[in-house]
């Protein structure tokens, strides 16, 4: 069955507790944590703090996407904070394997993502030690943009590539996710699947979410 996981950045954050609660209420699966840090992305998000405040208001599992310069550094303070998958961009990583390393040492998931100009070719060395790979479906920085249409292609191919060299990898997709996108990607493999302002932005959370989930179901 494929995952939800509606991302935080599109939720109202005068009320982070209610907003959470709805998502959790709604049967969403993880939540997705957008970390950005005005270098690596031109927008800036939050940090560690936040993401320890909000870990007591939700057992929902916490799917942090890190969108910054040198995460090395910062990875062990994501981790005390609560988080339980850690996702670092190949673009960012001049070390890989050991970043890998470095997230499942301290006991959570490892993920790797690539942005949109960046070939899943990149992947192939890790695909045996991570946990996760993340798709970009938009340039990250922003919620609310367009799917970028050839990315289908992209996560057929992540897909095939698991397939063969290692199955038990969760495959998601994150940007442009609503009820006209999700079918696609999930039939073409993507099994958990990032949506911010679709669900977030909608005035009956919980009929969003289960939308999104008919339209994986159909895939
Ligand atoms: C973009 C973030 C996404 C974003 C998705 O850089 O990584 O997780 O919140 O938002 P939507 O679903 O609105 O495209
Ligand atoms: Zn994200």
């Amino acid at each position: 069955m494929v995952k939800i996981a509606p991302s935080l950045l599109s939720a109202d954050f005068s009320d982070l507790k209610g907003q959470i609660s709805q998502v959790e209420q709604a049967g969403a699966d993880w939540l997705h944590l957008d970390v950005m840090d005005g270098h690596f992305v031109p927008n800036i998000t939050f940090g560690p703090l936040v993401i320890r405040s909000i870990r007591k208001l939700t057992k929902l599992p916490f799917d942090t996407h890190l969108m910054i310069e040198n995460p090395d550094k910062y990875i062990e303070d994501f981790r005390k904070a609560g988080s339980d998958i850690i996702t670092v961009h190949v673009e960012a990583c001049t070390h890989l394997k050991r970043t890998i390393d470095r997230i499942k040492s301290l006991g959570a998931l490892a993920g790797v993502s690539i942005r949109p100009a960046t070939p899943v070719a990149r992947l192939n060395d890790v695909l045996k030690l991570v946990d996760l790979v993340l798709i970009m479906t938009v340039n990250p920085g922003f919620g609310g943009q367009s799917f970028i249409a050839g990315s289908t292609e992209k996560i057929r191919e992540a897909a095939e590539a698991i397939k063969h060299i290692n199955p038990r990898i969760y495959l998601e997709v994150d940007g442009g996710i609503d009820h006209n996108t999700a079918e696609g990607v999930a039939k073409a493999g993507a099994n958990v699947l990032v949506t911010g302002s679709y669900v977030f932005g909608s005035v009956d959370i919980g009929r969003a979410i289960s939308k999104l989930r008919e339209r994986t179901m159909i895939a």
